[in-house]
């Protein structure tokens, strides 16, 4: 089946403070975001539709410079807003068999995790790479040591990879409410989501020294 990537570069980036969101700041040279796109098409997804906030037309075209892709969808206020504005959209040109929605913010995605979820959709409508938890986990605040098991807790990543009509149909039921991601959004539609094991280096970029960290890498070609 055709598979289409749907990235989400609309946040502005709060979070981090500054004015430019993350993922249109450089890394040796090159937009987060187009490390992100570059990642996309070396794993061999050929079409590539990018959703920007609405004031971000500029910044995105000096970011993607002459990569040749689809116009620009506008996303939404909130992540989940941006995916449902492209989903909707890409059903509108005509949908495909998977779709792969990912973060703009994490600019680093080894091959073989796509192959992984490409893999698990033969047999799972949705699928998701996750973490294991090294660290202990604990409440924050007054309360600081009061450890949450972490048993059974994984971190999860994008991209997530779905049968098209699928996590469509479920974002258009979606009614819950902040969703950080589309697996849970699939849940919510009862799809069972399949895990496949993520990657470090796909982490988000979402501090100042998540920053230095991928500079670092990048000026030792690890990736
Ligand atoms: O803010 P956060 O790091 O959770 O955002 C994850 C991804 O979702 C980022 O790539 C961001 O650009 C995107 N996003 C979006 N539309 C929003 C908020 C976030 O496309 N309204």
């Amino acid at each position: 089946a055709q598979t289409i990537a749907l990235v989400v570069a609309a946040g502005s980036g709060s979070r981090m403070g500054g004015d430019l969101p993350k993922q249109y700041r450089q890394l040796a040279g090159k937009s987060v975001l187009a490390h992100a796109i570059d990642h996309l098409a070396a794993a061999g997804v050929g079409h590539i539709q990018v959703v920007i906030g609405p004031d971000q037309e500029a910044l995105y075209h000096a970011a993607v410079g002459d990569h040749d892709l689809p116009s620009p969808i506008l996303g939404g206020a909130l992540r989940q807003h941006s995916v449902r504005r492209g989903l909707d959209m890409l059903a509108s040109q005509g949908g495909a068999g998977n779709v792969l929605i990912h973060d703009a913010a994490r600019p680093f995605l080894p091959k073989e995790v796509v192959a992984r979820l490409l893999t698990a959709l033969t047999t799972s409508q949705a699928a998701a790479p996750v973490l294991a938890i090294a660290d202990t986990l604990a409440r924050a605040g007054a309360a600081l040591g009061d450890a949450v098991p972490r048993d059974g807790l994984v971190r999860v990543q994008t991209p997530q990879a779905f049968h098209f009509e699928a996590i469509l149909d479920a974002h258009r039921r979606w009614q819950s409410g902040e969703a950080t991601d589309d697996a849970q959004v699939a849940r919510a539609a009862g799809l069972e989501v399949a895990a496949v094991p993520g990657d470090a280096i796909l982490e988000k970029l979402t501090y100042e020294e998540d920053f230095v960290r991928a500079e670092a890498r990048l000026a030792t070609h690890l990736t």
